[in-house]
Formats: C-alpha cells, structure tokens, sequence
C-alpha cells in the first residue's frame, strides 16, 4: 500500500473543500485500492484530494478541472509552491500577506490567475459570487491585524492598541519574531475578544501551508470535462478514481461553473467498468454507500453536515468490490 510521505491538509481556499475530511476519505478507498498507485482527481476544485494524493507515494497524481479560472488559480499555486514567484514573506508575492481592502478587492482581475485567487481568499465565504469578505464595521480593523503581521512597525502596533483595547496580553506579540508567529498570537487574542478577527487569517494559513509540500513533480493538470480524461489506459487494481461532483442540492449545485448534467454522470459511473468513488450527500440506489463521516460546513451557515462515500461497484461479503 502507498506510504503517508507528508503529513497535514493542503488545498486552495475553495468553496466545497474537502480539506478536513481528505485523510478520512483517502484511508477509506485505499482500503478497497490497497495496489493503487496512481490517483485521478476529476474534480479537483481547489485541489485538497490531490494534495493528500500527493502527500503519499503514488507513482502519479492527475488533477482534472472544467473550470478554466480554478485550474489556471491551481497551476499558478504550483508555480508558487515550486519558488517561481516567491517574496521575503514566503512562497506568494507580497500582496498576499497583507489585508486588501474594499476598493482593491473590487478592482482585482479575476482572469488572472493571481488576482483571481487573491480575490477567493478575501470573499466571503472563499466564493466570489458572494462579496468582500469583510463587513464595513470591521473591515478597517482586519487590515490592521494583518498588516501588523507583516510588518511589525510601532505605528502598526499602536493600531492593534486601538483594536484589543482592553488586552492585557496584547504587548507579549512583540516577542514573536515571525509573520506566522504574531498570526497564531493574534488568533489566540482575537478568541478572547468579541468579534471574529480570524476567518481571512485562516485563509491565508492554508495557503501558507502549501510551502511544506515542495516541488510538485508527480502532478499533471487537466482542464476538461470528466468523462473526457482517458481512464482504458489503467487497470482498475492500480488506480483511484475519485469524483467529488457538485453536490445535488438547490444551493450547491449553483456554486460552480455551468449547469451540471446529473444523470449523463450516474450514467457514465454506472457503465464504467473501473470502481468510481463518488462524494455526495445522496446517490440514486444503484450506488453503493460505502462511508460516511460528520463535519461542519463551511458555507456560512456552519450547520453539521454527513458527507457520503458512494461507489459504482457493489461490495461482496469478504469486504471486496465485485466488479462484475
Ligand atoms: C465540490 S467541487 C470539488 C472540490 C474539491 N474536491 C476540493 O476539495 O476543493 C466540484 C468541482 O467540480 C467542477 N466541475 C463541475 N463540472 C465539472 C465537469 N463536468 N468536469 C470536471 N469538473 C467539473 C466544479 O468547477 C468544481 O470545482
């Protein structure tokens, strides 16, 4: 079985992540793939299953996206990753460390690739569509919190002296010598505070993370439709097939790109002779059910949801898939 090379959770800041429950999701298909040695994304949004891919030795890693601006955002994180574009702050330019205000969010260009992710990490909710990140009341604040992080200049502090007033504990940030460092104080501050200073500061966490994975070698990159990646090619024993499709409820199949085609995809599925591993909440009853695990969502609402393994393949009574 393939080895657990990296440890963590890595993606792009991406509505319907995957990044809290991608270790839970990999350990249970390599239990029906133990020889697997090549995994395929096929719906790789911001990219959490191929990163946990990537963080165990499989020979090859396929991320595949139908989204031209979400793959064109992952391609340009990996030139991040691989040192193309790093600043004195860490593996993304120097925009990305510090708060972007109301006017600068509205005038990034979200064709580029760059701009596009800048502007995810600072939406509310890491979705465009849904605006600025930040409320009017607090958006002054947040950009100081974070501009203090980068730059930890007297006049930066005195700003933070007006945000946490009453802090006691607010002059122990001096002693932090990191941008990462004064993030993590500023977040143990934020929690005894009354508002909540820390979403966009997590954002950019996860994004920061990135930087443990190092050169990306074993990724290739698609931007097709699923049913367009040549899967002949492999035996169904030494691959995962992994499909986290938009989810089949009024609010979440709106997030993405196009109008999704429900029954074409259990149709494809269906007829694949390859085992099909497919996240979702419900799947029509031909599908085999075979994991499921609690989080809370993310899409503002914060509401405990079970997210749903399914498979195309039934499983026999030694625990196996049958393919035929
Ligand atoms: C639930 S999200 C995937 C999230 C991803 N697993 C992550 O952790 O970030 C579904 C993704 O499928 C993409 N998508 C929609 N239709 C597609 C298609 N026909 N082929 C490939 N990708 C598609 C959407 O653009 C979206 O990024």
């Amino acid at each position: 079985m393939v080895k657990n090379i990296i440890y963590g959770d890595y993606s792009i800041p991406y509505v319907g992540s995957k990044r809290g429950i991608a270790t839970a999701l990999m350990k249970e298909m390599l239990k029906y793939k133990p020889n697997a040695t090549i995994f395929i994304d096929l719906f790789g949004g911001g990219g959490a299953m191929s990163f946990k891919a990537l963080c165990y030795d499989f020979k090859k890693v396929i991320y595949n996206e139908l989204d031209t601006q979400v793959y064109k955002a992952m391609n340009y994180v990996i030139e991040c990753v691989n040192g193309e574009h790093k600043s004195k702050y860490g593996i993304f330019p120097e925009n990305f460390y510090r708060g972007i205000n109301r006017d600068e969010w509205e005038k990034l260009n979200i064709n580029n690739p760059a701009d596009w992710l800048l502007k995810t990490i600072n939406s509310f909710g890491t979705n465009i569509n849904k605006g600025y990140l930040y409320s009017h009341e607090i958006e002054q604040n947040k950009i100081d919190l974070e501009n203090y992080c980068i730059n930890p200049t007297e006049e930066n502090y005195h700003k933070l002296e007006l945000i946490f007033q009453d802090n006691e504990n607010l002059k122990m940030i001096k002693l932090s010598q990191t941008p990462t460092e004064r993030r993590l104080f500023m977040k143990i501050l934020s929690k005894t505070s009354k508002k909540n200073y820390l979403q966009n500061l997590q954002s950019l966490e996860s994004l920061q993370r990135l930087e443990r994975l190092q050169r990306l070698q074993r990724l290739q990159r698609f931007n097709n439709s699923y049913e367009c990646i040549d899967l002949s090619k492999y035996n169904d024993d030494e691959v995962i097939i992994y499909c986290d499709i938009p989810y089949n409820t009024p609010s979440t199949k709106k997030l993405y790109v196009g109008e999704f085609d429900y029954e074409e995809f259990y149709e494809w599925a269906i007829k694949n002779d390859k085992a099909i591993f497919i996240s979702e909440y419900n799947m029509p009853a031909c599908f085999t059910k075979i994991f499921e695990i609690k989080k809370t969502s993310l899409l503002g609402n914060h509401k405990i949801i079970t997210e749903c393994l399914f498979c195309n393949k039934k499983i026999d009574k030694a625990g196996q898939l049958s393919l035929f």
